[in-house]
């Protein structure tokens, strides 16, 4: 060894020393000994998960990440290497998913049930942080029995202090949420406060109390799948956005959906290299002859979004949820977007409490994470009946209008066929605040339906005709419609009065959505106001 001028011994990278021979050994042995104990708890992972149909947590993120990219934090952190104890029961790190960075926490059944303990948190927590600063999306998988019971509060302490990093990070960052096994009690809200919930159809459930305390305190007998299941929860409760058929399908759609957002707030979405072909025309040609001429006849929305979108491709969100409305991710000639569309094959496309939400919260995302929201209305309505009302479409109905009037994204609308009342306003008209509105020939747009507006309108002359007969009644009320038909329910008012920017041909559809996002390029947002937030329905 040698000495430096002021006397620090400075190691002799040959010899014997900190960075020499005699340390080089048991570094050797340290690191087998780590390897070693590693394999040992995978081993030990395989078999506690495989029996079960579930995969390991690193196996999960060798399918989440792209090959190779994956670093682990703290891998240790937690354990007791002496005692053979690998670590936490949570594995934290980053990796890349399309060639960019990605943030994951992913819970460990095989070691203590995957449960929450201060280590756990602690490790999940310091990730959540480093990727807030990072401004890195979030993938969560989870696969736990929730607080570990033997840490007590100090366990459930961790769930508060995920509840905020969580909403800390909401909107400023993507966060994605896979169950991929159990997740209950107020664990829950930790998936629940994040922007998509992603489960399967075995092997995940989600529920705030299981079905033993629901048959001690109700004496309902229920199975975890029909309480807290992936099919009740994407079908029902609305709580799950995709029901993937396996473990390998539900992450593929967390990857899927990560191509379409952007790292954070401050970024702009991916654009990705489209070529324009020969399918474009063909779409194009198709379009017009998907929506039937007669405004009662239903048709599926989806076949017309595919021929407006790049390669045809749409990524539902909460495609099995109050299928009245249709939301869902997509590119135009190679940009990002949100689409939302009324979807008149079920309930005539009538917007109702679940579908009000769905259109709301998809909208909200978008405008978090900078995508355009092109929707194409073909709406009758909100669906009537005291069921409605009493489930609250006033209050739920709201979200949708905030969601729209807040929005600072470009917003672009077509309308199909109809759009009529309160539903054609609040489903991105230039009033509520979009940037274009443009309506196909031979749109309907109105306060009312014909039938509806000549029963309130003429009630007086339809009554006095009834004297004559209930024949003479139908007759004067078929003319009324027709004439109602004839000069209001049309596009004229619209187009006069600047709603509606331009009636296009269906063929044009999709080269003017391209033209309308070129020209809302750069649209800025306004700038905040004083006051702390604006007081949403919820
Ligand atoms: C400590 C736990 C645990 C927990 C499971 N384990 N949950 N250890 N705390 N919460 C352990 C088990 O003892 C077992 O250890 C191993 O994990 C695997 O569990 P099994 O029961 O064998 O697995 P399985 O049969 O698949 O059943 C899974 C389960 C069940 C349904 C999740 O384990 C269960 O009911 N766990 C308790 C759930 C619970 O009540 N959690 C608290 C919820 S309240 P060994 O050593 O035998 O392998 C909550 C509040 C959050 O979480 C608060 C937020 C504000």
């Amino acid at each position: 060894a040698r000495k430096a001028a002021d006397g620090v011994r400075i190691p002799d990278p040959a010899g014997p020393g900190a960075y020499g021979q005699g340390r080089r050994q048991p570094m050797r042995q340290d690191l087998a000994r780590a390897a070693e104990l590693a394999k040992a708890a995978e081993d030990h992972a395989r078999e506690r998960q495989h029996p079960k149909g579930k995969l390991t947590a690193r196996e999960r993120l060798d399918l989440l990440f792209d090959s190779g990219t994956f670093q682990e934090i703290g891998r240790f952190a937690g354990g007791n290497i002496g005692h053979d104890v690998p670590g936490a029961a949570v594995v934290t790190g980053f990796g890349e998913v399309w060639g960019r960075k990605v943030a994951v926490y992913a819970q460990d059944f095989s070691v203590k049930g995957g449960s929450m303990g201060v280590a756990e948190g602690d490790k999940i927590c310091h990730l959540m942080d480093m990727a807030i600063e990072l401004k890195v999306p979030i993938v969560a998988i989870v696969d736990s029995g929730g607080a570990r019971i033997q840490e007590g509060v100090a366990a459930l302490t961790q769930y508060g202090r995920i509840f905020r990093k969580t909403c800390e990070a909401s909107g400023l960052v993507p966060q994605i949420s896979l169950i991929l096994g159990p997740c209950a009690g107020g664990a829950v809200y930790c998936p629940a406060l994040t922007d998509i919930i992603i489960m399967t159809r075995e092997n995940s459930y989600m529920f705030v109390t299981g079905p033993d305390v629901v048959k001690a305190s109700t004496g309902e007998r229920i199975s975890m799948e029909e309480l807290g299941g992936g099919y009740v929860h994407n079908a029902t409760s609305g709580v799950a956005h995709y029901l993937g058929e396996d473990e390998p399908d539900a992450i593929d759609y967390a990857r899927t959906v990560l191509a379409y957002l952007p790292e954070n707030s401050d970024s702009l979405p991916p654009v990705y290299a489209y070529g324009a072909g020969h399918a474009e025309d063909v779409a194009a040609r198709r379009i017009g002859t998907i929506v039937p001429q007669n405004d009662r006849q239903p048709y599926d929305v989806v076949d017309v979004i595919r021929c407006i979108v790049d390669y045809g491709e749409l990524v539902q969100v909460q495609e099995l949820f109050a299928p009245s409305a249709v939301v869902g991710f997509a590119c135009v000639a190679g940009q990002p977007v949100g689409i939302v569309a009324d979807q008149p094959c079920q309930l005539a496309g009538s917007l109702d409490v679940d579908s009000s939400e769905k259109v709301a919260r998809f909208v909200r995302m978008c405008d978090a994470f900078n995508l355009p929201v092109i929707t194409l209305v073909d709406v009758p309505g909100y669906k009537p009946g005291s069921d409605q009302e009493h489930a609250g479409i006033i209050r739920r109905g709201a979200k949708v209008i905030y969601a729209y009037a807040n929005a600072q994204v470009p917003l672009i609308t077509v309308i199909l066929r109809k759009a009529f009342g309160g539903a054609y306003i609040v489903l991105g008209s230039k009033a509520i605040g979009a940037d274009f509105n443009f309506a196909w020939p031979n749109s309907q747009i109105a306060v009312l339906g014909a039938q509806g507006a000549v029963n309130i309108i003429h009630r007086k002359e339809l009554r006095k005709a009834r004297e004559q007969g209930p024949e003479a009644e139908e007759r004067l009320r078929s003319e009324l419609v027709a004439q109602y038909e004839a000069e209001t329910v049309n596009a004229n008012l619209s187009l006069e009065t600047g709603q509606i920017d331009a009636m296009i041909d269906p063929e044009q559809t999709r080269d003017v959505i391209i033209r309308s996002l070129s020209v809302l390029r750069g649209k800025q947002r306004r700038r905040p106001t004083t006051r702390h937030h604006g007081n949403q329905p919820l």
